[in-house]
């Protein structure tokens, strides 16, 4: 028997620079409020289910994470969290991180308001709170073109695709790897 190929992500990443030249922020089509979530302010991460955000919140307090920038930007709109974009300091899952490093992931908007430039902007607002010290991943599947473009659309260069390999038969416990370099990519 052939074992299952291991499903392919791209590596995307925004290494620290001042952002302060761009132009004006990318355009959001809904009206909505922006709000950025901490962990004192409830144990549950917004819109994630109860069993990520203990682990989440088991994360933070039992130092996995880190350092203490676990946190999460918002998108409310009439009082429904209409988007999350959840920043995560480096754990044992992403050795390739710095110690410093911070990742953008767990990204959402909810199915309705899709394609109104929110996550584009979200990651934007994580970019103009991190990345001007801060080296910044983002990882997602090869295949999910519309989180592809929220980073190339936030100029994040792609340094490589690669697997998240399990370890102990455990995707919990598996490392992300990069397993070919950019200039490896046709
Ligand atoms: C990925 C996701 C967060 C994007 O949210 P969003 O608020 O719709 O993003 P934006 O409106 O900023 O749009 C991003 C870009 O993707 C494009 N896009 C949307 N759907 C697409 C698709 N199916 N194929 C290709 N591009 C697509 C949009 O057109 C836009 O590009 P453009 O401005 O050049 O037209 C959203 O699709 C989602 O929640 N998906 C389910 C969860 C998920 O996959 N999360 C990512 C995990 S890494």
């Amino acid at each position: 028997m052939t074992a299952r190929p291991l499903p392919e992500f791209c590596f995307f990443k925004w290494p620290p620079r001042v952002s302060s030249g761009e132009q004006a922020p990318p355009a959001v089509n809904v009206r909505g409020n922006w709000d950025w979530w901490v962990p004192s302010c409830s144990w549950r991460t917004p819109g994630v289910g109860c069993l990520d955000s203990l682990t989440f919140l088991a994360f933070h307090y039992g130092w996995i994470y880190e350092t203490r920038e676990f946190c999460a930007l918002m998108f409310i709109l009439d009082g429904q969290t209409v988007h999350r974009s959840v920043v995560f300091p480096r754990w044992f899952r992403f050795p390739f991180m710095a110690r410093t490093d911070l990742q953008i992931g767990n990204i959402w908007t909810a199915p309705a308001f899709r394609g109104q430039g929110i996550a584009t902007r979200a990651v934007h607002e994580v970019r103009r709170r991190f990345g001007d010290q801060r080296t910044l991943w983002y990882l997602t599947h090869a295949g999910n073109a519309a989180s592809r473009r929220v980073a190339e659309k936030n100029r994040f260069d792609l340094v490589g695709t690669g697997v998240r390999k399990p370890a102990l038969g455990l995707n919990l416990l598996g490392q992300f790897t990069i397993t070919k370099k950019q200039d490896e990519l046709q």
